[in-house]
């Protein structure tokens, strides 16, 4: 009897559990986003394609930013736990503090992939989508090698400044890796002459790194190197992983009076082809920057999304390391992005109208 009564239980459970599981799969398709800010121009637009091309598909979506604010963030995913989405992507502002709520997460059977800065010390990260992070750096190096014609055997001496991302975001030590690997025989040769000796190498990068990557941090920063190191001599080149920063530095160099005949403006890579730096290089102040294609991360995101839902394998074409795991990781590609290819990679393309760079 007592045998009967436990198999009736059993089929009862498996009924129920399969019945909630199917409503699971009727009702799974809420999406949590969460941005970190939206001073920057770049994640508004990766939240506005996110949002737009899940809701293409028939997903909820609840789109979050949080101000930069680390506690902010942890309160709207514990919100989104709550609430039930499915599927968190995360843009995290300090990759390092998302430990415990995502072991909530994971705990409810939520999906966490990391959107462009990978969740660091977690095992609850799933996947990680992003662009070629060292690539950037690498594009930046190429560019001041072959700009100052060193390969070709120029030997200055050419004076630079060195400037590196926020201390919290692992992507700014792949920017600066990919970067200074390029760059490291110069300046070992005495080519490139960092006058400050700050950030020779990779593993100094956090100490030169903008908290946050203000602008503001930027140009402090270069108002002080300017004054400290360069009132005799001009510097010909300052090596800055992404836009915000650049511009900073360009404000700088504009209140020290660069932008003459005598006073040429450095060379100044940056990275996210943001509409003020693009201006910037149209007036000749900044002059490269990487192109990130928002559209293509969040295409990929969301058929990471589509996937996971549909207990599909997750394509994925790298891994990255977050100290507890290999995150399995797909790579967009990074673009070169100047003068003489903007309009055709920004313009043509539609990223961009052309008033919006006028
Ligand atoms: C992104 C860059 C961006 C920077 C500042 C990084 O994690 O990869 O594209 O410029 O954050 O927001």
């Amino acid at each position: 009897m007592a045998k009967k009564l436990s198999i009736v239980l059993l089929v009862l459970v498996l009924v129920l559990s399969f019945a909630a599981g199917c409503q699971k799969d009727s009702g799974g398709n809420k999406v949590g986003v969460l941005m970190p800010t939206k001073d920057l121009q770049r994640w508004n637009q990766d939240g506005d394609n996110m949002k737009q091309q899940l809701e293409a598909k028939g997903y909820e979506v609840d789109l979050q930013y949080a101000s930069n604010d680390v506690a902010t963030q942890v309160s709207q995913i514990e919100n989104m736990i709550t609430a039930g989405v499915d599927v968190l992507v995360i843009a995290s502002i300090d990759g390092t503090a998302l430990g415990a709520v995502l072991e909530d997460a994971h705990k409810e059977g939520i999906v966490v992939i990391a959107y462009d800065r990978l969740i660091m010390g977690t095992e609850y990260c799933d996947y990680y989508a992003t662009f070629d992070n060292e690539k950037v750096g690498t594009i930046q190096g190429q560019y001041i090698v072959d700009t100052l014609g060193l390969a070709d055997g120029e030997t200055g001496p050419f004076t630079m400044e060195v400037f590196a991302g926020s201390p919290d975001d692992n992507n700014a030590k792949f920017f600066n890796k990919g970067a200074i690997d390029v760059l490291t025989p110069y300046i070992e040769s005495g080519v490139l002459v960092i006058k400050s000796g700050e950030g020779k190498t990779n593993d100094e990068w956090t100490s030169i790194g903008i908290q946050g990557w203000a602008s503001e941090g930027a140009q402090d920063r270069m108002d002080n190197l300017l004054t400290a190191y360069y009132a005799d001599e001009n510097i010909d080149v300052v090596l800055s992983p992404n836009d915000s920063l650049a511009q900073g530095i360009t404000a700088a160099l504009d209140a020290a009076g660069y932008g003459t005949g005598d006073k040429p403006f450095p060379v100044l890579t940056g990275q996210d082809c943001d509409v003020n730096s693009v201006k910037n290089i149209i007036a000749g102040k900044q002059s490269m920057s990487i192109f990130k294609d928002t559209r293509d991360l969040a295409a990929r995101v969301v058929t990471m999304v589509d996937q996971v839902l549909a207990g599909e394998e997750v394509e994925t074409n790298n891994t990255y390391d977050n100290g507890v795991k290999q995150v399995p990781s797909y790579l967009c590609d990074p673009k070169f992005a100047d003068i003489t290819n903007y309009q055709e990679l920004l313009v043509d393309s539609g990223y961009y109208t052309a008033d919006q760079l006028n």
